[in-house]
């Protein structure tokens, strides 16, 4: 676990809401493509968010599959804590603070994986086995959607993506302080190239693997585990 990361979400939990549309310029793409994605056959499948901060994202997939069971893990409990006031009265929701990175979640398996915003804390080595051990923990026929930020292909493309996220911070409304706080924050993320995250699903054994969405620095990527495995 990166004790930084775990300090800069802490620190935010209760503003972190209603800061993300200004901090996220794609917003409704961005999720609105991951939760597209998160589908399956089952009438209660089971869902696992990984990272899942308050809630955001497993709200939205428990407004699209209200019989879900949903399983939301995150290293912050502060940032859980908003969560578990979202998912109030709703008995299919559980809530895992650990480290997902060595969290085993065996003999669990998920229909469904998703995570937004969140893999790129791992290192790249980390980030290569937690796919591995994701793709075990998927049941045959499952699939893994990963909204994230990726590094640019060059330095050139990392410094245009921070250029545009700066200017279209600024003119979101959001204070100054918000936008200084999400700057810190993003000081220890360790993106990775959208070829290489794409190389370690495949190498992981996801297949249909694809980035589905991609504004600047924000993608959404996907794979299916198939059904017969
Ligand atoms: C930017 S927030 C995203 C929260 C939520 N998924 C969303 O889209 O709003 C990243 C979250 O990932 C969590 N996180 C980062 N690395 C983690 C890890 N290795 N294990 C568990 N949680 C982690 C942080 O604590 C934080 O709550």
């Amino acid at each position: 676990m990166n004790p930084n990361v775990k300090k800069h979400f802490d620190a935010v939990a209760s503003q972190y809401d209603e800061q993300r549309r200004g901090l996220i310029p794609c917003f409704d793409d961005f999720y609105g493509m991951a939760l597209s994605l998160a589908e399956s056959g089952e009438n209660s499948p089971r869902v696992l968010d990984l990272g899942a901060g308050t809630g955001l994202l497993a709200a939205m997939v428990r407004s699209k599959l209200p019989s879900a069971q949903i399983s939301l893990i995150d290293m912050s409990a502060s940032m859980l804590d908003v969560a578990r006031d979202r998912f109030a009265g709703d008995s299919n929701a559980e809530f895992i603070v650990a480290d997902y990175s060595e969290y085993d979640f065996s003999p669990q398996r998920y229909e469904i994986i998703v995570s937004s915003l969140s893999i790129h804390h791992l290192t790249h080595d980390s980030k290569r086995d937690l796919f591995k051990k994701l793709y075990r923990a998927l049941a045959p026929g499952g699939v893994f959607v990963n909204a994230d930020q990726v590094a640019g292909h060059t330095p050139a493309s990392d410094a245009y993506y921070r250029r545009r996220w700066l200017a279209e911070t600024a003119a979101s409304g959001l204070p100054q302080s918000a936008i200084d706080a999400s700057v810190e924050r993003r000081s220890v993320d360790i993106n990775a190239k959208l070829d290489d995250q794409l190389a370690w699903m495949t190498e992981a054994g996801f297949q249909d693997t694809d980035c589905m969405y991609k504004y600047l620095d924000f993608a959404v990527f996907f794979g299916a585990k198939p059904a017969a495995s």
